[in-house]
């Protein structure tokens, strides 16, 4: 009896639920504003909704992974720039400058360290924690 007992404990505990992207997406409001939504070793997987030009940045100690759901993403570098659509991966190297720009609404998800700023070196108003789960 005691082993089954401790067969189920471990079953709840290795099989959380999925976490469902879109469902996530529906759930943020604000714009620019990443929210976590899930965890592995010391990176943390983010969403957010994008639209419009963000500003400037880059972040001296990390990559920093992009990939979109829905809409379109524009990553701009200053040799050029990325299009991606949903189901496409684009990884900034760590230092490279970058500017995300969504011409129409955006939802996307982002891998990065736990602990890494959107704004990266710039700083400013527009910076979020992206500590904040959902
Ligand atoms: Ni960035």
């Amino acid at each position: 009896m005691r082993s089954w007992a401790f067969s189920v404990e471990v079953a709840e505990t290795v099989m959380p639920d999925p976490v469902d992207l879109k469902d996530k997406l529906a759930q943020v409001t604000s714009l620019w504003d990443p929210k976590v939504i899930a965890a592995l070793n010391d990176y943390h997987f983010k969403i957010a909704r994008i639209e419009g030009a963000f500003v400037w940045h880059s972040h001296p100690d990390t990559d920093e992974a992009f990939m979109v759901i829905d809409g379109k993403l524009r990553i701009e570098l200053r040799d050029g720039a990325v299009e991606l659509v949903p189901g496409q991966l684009y990884v900034v190297p760590r230092g490279v400058e970058h500017r995300p720009v969504a011409e129409e609404p955006c939802g996307i998800l982002m891998v990065e360290p736990a602990g890494t700023v959107n704004t990266g070196d710039a700083g400013g108003e527009r910076t979020r924690s992206g500590d904040e789960w959902i």
